[in-house]
Parts: C-alpha cells; structure tokens; sequence
C-alpha cells in the first residue's frame, strides 16, 4: 500500500511481499563527515606511516629513552668492581631498567629471562668466564668475539656495563632450567656491603 502522504517519486521500484522502499538520503552533514574522513586517511597514512610523523608508540619510546638517560645521569660514572656491582643488584629502579636493557640488547642470544639460547644461561650459577663480580663487566665490556658474545665497550657507557652486569648477576637468585649449565659452578655472590651511614 503506498503512503499518500509521501511523494511517490522518492519510492524506489522495487517491491517485496507488498513492501516498498522509500529513498530517505542521509543527512548531507553526516555523508561529508564520511566523504571527509575517507580523504583524510590518504595524507595521514602518507605522514604518520609511511612519512615522518612521529606516532604515539614513537613518542613513548622518546619519553621512556629520555627518561633513562636522566636516570643513568643520576647514577654518575660508576667503576666495575665488585663492591660497586653488588652494591646495585638490590636496586629496584636500576634493576628495572636493566631489564629493559637486557631485553633490547642481549635477549637475542640469551633469551629475555636469561635462560640461555646462542649465550650461555645466565641464570645458574655455573661460568665460563667468571669468578667474582668484576669479571661479568669484563666479559660485558671485552666480549668473546670467536665465540660470539658482543663486546659492548663503546655501544654501553661504562656504568651501564656495571648496572647491566648487577642485574645478571642477580639473574642466579632465579635459576631457569634453560640451557643446561656450562662452566664451573662458582661461591655466591658476596653479601651486600653495610649500609652507609
Ligand atoms: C650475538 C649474541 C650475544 C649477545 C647479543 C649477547 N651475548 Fe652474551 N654471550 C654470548 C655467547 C655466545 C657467550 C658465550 C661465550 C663463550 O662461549 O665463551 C656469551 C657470554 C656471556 C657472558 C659470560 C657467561 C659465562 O658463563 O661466563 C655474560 C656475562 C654475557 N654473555 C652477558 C651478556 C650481556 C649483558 C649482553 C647484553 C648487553 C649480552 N651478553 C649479549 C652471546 C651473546
């Protein structure tokens, strides 16, 4: 049955079990918003994707990198000995930090958790190149460039090698059944230095 209050040229032809279709257009405001939204996508994707808008993924990375850098500048130029390491492996905030480190920079060869893949486990407490604490910085530092471990002088300031060599010797406090252990089994770490007063 047609309406006679609607005009008929708006109704459309077709007609099902009695039921016809009215042509009611959407709202023009409502079909810019669409028309403008569709053009909008074609420069945003060329300047946030493909260009040099910077994303908000990109923008946390700055902050968080930015971040860091005033962290380590808290920490001053540390030295690796023993007494310095042990002194930062109960540090939270510097372990944390060295966590994120870890992952970036060694998970590759020795997994995020530290269980070992190329790398050794760093979780156990057997070495291949250490006995006390100074000797990780070393390895850190100098590398074991025919076996495949980085030497990281000059990509990591020297109190990062300390801090980074902190957080895996305190890898040990959770061994990980990864890669099975190699080396020798060496003491426990020492205790933490006495506070100062
Ligand atoms: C490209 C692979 C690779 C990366 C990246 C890497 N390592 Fe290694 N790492 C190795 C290998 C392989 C060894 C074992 C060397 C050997 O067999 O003598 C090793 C050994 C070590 C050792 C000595 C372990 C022991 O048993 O004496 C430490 C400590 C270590 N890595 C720490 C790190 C830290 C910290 C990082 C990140 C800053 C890192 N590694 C990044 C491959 C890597």
């Amino acid at each position: 049955m047609t309406d006679p209050a609607l005009p008929d040229d708006r109704l459309l032809d077709h007609e099902y079990d009695g039921i016809r279709e009215f042509d009611n257009p959407l709202p023009g405001w409502w079909v810019w918003i669409f028309v403008g939204s569709i053009l909008i996508c074609f420069p945003y994707v060329m300047w946030y994707h493909l260009g040099e808008g910077s994303s908000v993924h990109d923008a946390y990375e700055a902050e968080l990198a930015a971040y860091a850098e005033q962290l380590m500048a808290t920490y001053g130029e540390l030295t690796a000995d023993d007494a310095t390491i042990r002194s930062y492996m109960d540090d939270d905030i510097a372990m944390s930090g060295m966590a994120r480190l870890f992952r970036s920079k060694c998970a590759q060869c020795h997994m995020a958790d530290g269980s070992g893949n190329i790398g050794p486990n760093l979780t156990d407490d057997a070495w291949l190149h250490v006995t006390e604490l100074a000797d990780i910085a070393q390895v850190v530092r100098a590398g074991v460039p025919d076996k495949g471990m980085t030497a990281w002088e000059g990509r990591l300031s020297e109190t990062q090698i300390v801090l980074v060599s902190a957080y895996v010797a305190q890898l040990s406090r959770n061994p990980i059944g990864g890669k099975p252990p190699q080396g020798d089994v060496v003491d426990p770490w020492p205790p933490p230095p006495p506070e100062q007063p």
